[in-house]
């Protein structure tokens, strides 16, 4: 099965760091015309806004880039929150490309306090971004999408939409509320063809988490909760991404997939970890002597219970 993405037209919102720009990246790579919006690029300060602006100018932006498979980046500064901006640059992109095949809605924020400090202003800021900007690019897309008769909408919800966490009331209230969205508009773009999914992501080290510059034992017990037990990268989240934008992808729609490294698919993922590394690389004494499957081994099930004495039997 080959994802074949050349000559696509696509929109990534909050383009200019983190998974956004990886996603921008990679669909450049795949010979996809990229109109890359971000509210703030690297540099604009010596750039000039300016430079990055939607038009012909854009083109010449320190940002801009093109890919040998005949893609290309065009980078803009659009805030999701700015309707009138949003309205704009969607414009800009039809009259440049006369279509836009996908729309990654990926811009997001987040500001953490418990729900009884946190101030009202900072609660709807991230409402505003993460959930209404979504519904704000989504309205100003849908029409050309209808036009056409096909389109893929994707969107950036979160593992807190699954599992919140104590001081991310705002950011999971707005990633679920993003899953509730990508549902409704998924029937309503339905007749259209026109594809609308969500997708989660666990913990990527970024800008919006420092996941990385945490303390020691503090990474650790985060990835602890995962099955693959590593970081998640950018990448992994544009693989989706490519994934749901192709052609192979036109029967799911209306879907919240979960693409956090089978986080808390089970309680204590990392007992088998453990258990893993005890059983050396090659795992070999993890199968029973009759074919059953590694996790009824008894062997195994006597090496978890003496790592976390809590396991059941
Ligand atoms: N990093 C993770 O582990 C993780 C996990 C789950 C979900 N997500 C979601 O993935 C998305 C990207 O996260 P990230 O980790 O790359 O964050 P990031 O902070 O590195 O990047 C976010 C980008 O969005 C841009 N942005 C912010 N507000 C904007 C606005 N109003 N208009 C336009 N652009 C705006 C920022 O300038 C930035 O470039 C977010 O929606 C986030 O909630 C991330």
């Amino acid at each position: 099965m080959l994802i074949d993405l050349t000559g696509k037209v696509a929109i990534v919102t909050g383009a200019a760091r983190g998974i956004g720009r990886t996603i921008a990246d990679r669909l450049l790579a795949e010979g996809v015309a990229v109109e890359a919006w971000d509210a703030r690029w690297p540099d604009a300060a010596e750039t000039g806004p300016s430079a990055l602006r939607t038009g012909a100018s854009a083109a010449s932006s320190p940002h801009a880039r093109s890919s040998d498979d005949g893609g290309e980046l065009i980078p803009s500064v659009v805030d999701v929150t700015d309707g009138a901006a949003v309205a704009r640059a969607v414009e800009a992109a039809r009259e440049r490309h006369g279509r836009v095949d996908i729309l990654v809605n990926n811009a997001g924020i987040t500001i953490e306090a418990p729900v009884e400090e946190m101030a009202e202003a900072d609660w709807a800021r991230v409402i505003d971004v993460n959930l209404t900007g979504v519904f704000t690019v989504c309205r100003a897309v849908a029409p050309l999408m209808r036009e056409q008769a096909a389109g893929r909408i994707i969107n950036a919800s979160s593992f807190a939409a699954i599992i919140p966490s104590i001081g991310g009331a705002a950011y999971a209230a707005s990633k679920a509320g993003v899953v509730s969205l990508t549902r409704v508009l998924a029937s309503e773009l339905g007749p259209w063809g026109v594809t609308v999914n969500a997708y989660a992501p666990g913990m990527v080290p970024s800008d919006i988490n420092h996941f990385t510059e945490r303390p020691a034992v503090e990474q650790a017990a985060l990835l602890d909760t995962l099955s693959l037990r590593r970081w998640e990268e950018a990448d992994d989240v544009a693989d989706l991404v490519c994934f749901l934008a192709s052609d192979q992808a036109k029967y799911i729609t209306g879907s919240l997939i979960d693409v956090s490294g089978g986080k808390f698919a089970t309680q204590r993922p990392h007992l088998a970890h453990r258990a893993a590394t005890t059983a050396g690389p090659s795992g070999a004494d993890r199968t029973a002597s009759d074919g059953a499957p590694p996790l009824a081994d008894a062997a195994l099930s006597a090496r978890l219970s003496a790592t976390d004495p809590s396991t059941p039997a």
